[in-house]
């Protein structure tokens, strides 16, 4: 629903101005003096101004020049009596959109609002896409080519084409944030917009108003109405990040949100319905807060319709070799990105690390080193104290259960040393045969004993 701020300090005209444009069905907010009015902007997503130009105290050219501060993007429409015109002129030069003349026509007036608000909303389109786009260029990038990110990459393109409901799982740092942005930008709905809310991250009462609104005066400090985060994911995705924080009562309110799409912003009666497709993610083990009683069976349902589960760093150690030339081009300058490399003990490091931040952690071991880095190449002095005392040993605990055939042990050791020969050496089959110190023929016989495909 659009929202159009009127204010006026004559009361029959902001009586007047609401029967007439609330009847059109735009939510109206009102303020009879230009001082409130920019409390309520500050506050409220705003979508039009109309302001009459004299008023006692700041006048309506004050608000204007104010308010193009505040929300440069919120068009602004000035009345002024008839016979000030040249005030009218005035205001344009300040970049009003638009004025009308008091009396006004009703019709007229009608016409020029709209005119108004489409332009505001295209705008508002063209802003989101230009975002999108640069989103896109920025989060798209998911980095990985081991077993389980290719199942992964189908996932995301399957579960973008639908609107079903997507938890991602997995633990900090895995990229669940970037594989949520992944699915919206390949969606139908990348146009619309990918709101983040935090559930673990904002008290109770402040976390119902951010996800749904409130309206004004709903409590001590709601000094204007507020948008919740679900109306402004209409017609896009709601990520609901560390949604196994959520608590109890909003769980329920959550539950129903999702299955009839519509909710009423806190203090507030009427029903709003919105067209949102959520995609929420958790670190906890959600499956075991709902045997523990602490998140609600029938939301978890909801929430899992699809499960996208992302493997924690050290299980997919095929992938560090690209994630960390990805991240050297990243964060070293453009020009010596290409020549710097890592020494052999980092790589040493980098594959027997748990790496307990995963993906986040890699990031910032290599952002950390390029800072420090002096010559062309990455050495353990330039890694962070816990990772240079990080065990050499082969943890065979940690990867092979005790009740494995030696032989099955061994050979998916062997399937992962070559995985990980070739992705080191850019899938050059003659390389990864020389580093492992085995001929290209056999290299070529055990590939396909694996069925590892380049
Ligand atoms: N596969 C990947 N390719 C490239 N960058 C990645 C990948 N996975 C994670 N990252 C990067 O690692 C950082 C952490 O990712 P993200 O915030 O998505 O993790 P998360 O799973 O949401 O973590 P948390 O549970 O702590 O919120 C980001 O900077 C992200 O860009
Ligand atoms: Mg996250």
């Amino acid at each position: 629903m659009q929202t159009i701020l009127i204010v006026d300090d004559e009361k029959n005209y902001l009586v007047l101005l609401e029967a007439l444009l609330g009847a059109e069905g735009y939510e109206i907010l009102t303020a009879s003096r230009a001082l409130d009015a920019l409390s309520v902007l500050r506050e409220s997503d705003v979508d039009l101004v109309i302001t009459d130009m004299k008023m006692p105290g700041m006048s309506g050219m004050e608000l204007l020049e104010e308010c193009s501060k505040l929300k440069p993007d919120v068009p602004v429409i000035t009345m002024t009596a008839y016979g000030t015109i040249e005030m009218a002129v005035e205001a344009m030069k300040k970049h009003a959109y638009d004025y009308i003349t008091k009396p006004f026509q009703n019709e007229q007036l009608k016409l020029t609002v709209k005119k108004a608000l489409d332009a505001h909303r295209l705008e508002k389109e063209n802003r989101l896409l230009r975002q999108a786009l640069s989103d896109r260029f920025r989060y798209g990038m998911i980095i990985g080519k081991s077993k389980p990110m290719i199942r992964i990459y189908e996932m995301i393109d399957k579960v973008a084409q639908s609107k079903a409901t997507v938890l991602i799982t997995g633990p900090s740092g895995t990229g669940k944030e970037l594989i949520a942005k992944s699915i919206h930008y390949g969606s139908q709905r990348r146009e619309g917009p990918f709101v983040t809310v935090n559930c673990g991250a904002l008290a109770e009462t402040l976390l119902e108003s951010e996800l749904f609104g409130h309206e004004r005066g709903a409590f001590t400090g709601a000094v204007a109405m507020k948008k919740g985060r679900f109306e402004i994911a209409d017609g896009g995705t709601l990520f609901l990040d560390e949604v196994g924080d959520m608590p109890a009562s909003l769980q329920v309110k959550l539950l129903r949100v999702l299955q009839e799409m519509t909710f009423e912003r806190v203090g507030g009666t009427r029903t709003i319905r919105v067209d949102v497709r959520v995609i929420s993610a958790t670190n906890r083990e959600l499956r075991k807060e709902v045997a523990e009683g602490n998140f609600r069976e029938d939301l978890f349902y909801r929430l899992n319709v699809i499960n996208l589960e992302i493997p924690p760093l050290c299980e997919r150690l095929d992938d560090i070799p690209l994630l960390v030339k990805h991240f050297i081009e990243k964060y070293a300058k453009p020009q010596e990105a290409s020549k710097i490399e890592v020494s052999p003990e980092v790589w040493k490091i980098f594959y027997n690390y748990r790496w307990p931040g995963n993906v986040r952690e890699l990031e910032h071991v290599i952002e950390r080193a390029i800072v420090l880095n002096t010559g062309n190449i990455i050495t353990a002095e330039e890694l962070p104290q816990e990772l240079r005392g990080a065990s050499a040993v082969f943890e065979v605990e940690r990867f092979i259960p005790p009740d494995v055939p030696l032989h099955k042990a061994l050979e998916t050791i062997e399937e992962r040393l070559l995985r990980r020969a070739l992705s080191h050496c850019n899938n050059v089959q003659a390389h990864a045969a020389q580093m492992l110190g085995i001929t290209k023929s056999l290299m070529q016989h055990k590939l396909k004993k694996y069925g590892i495909v380049i």
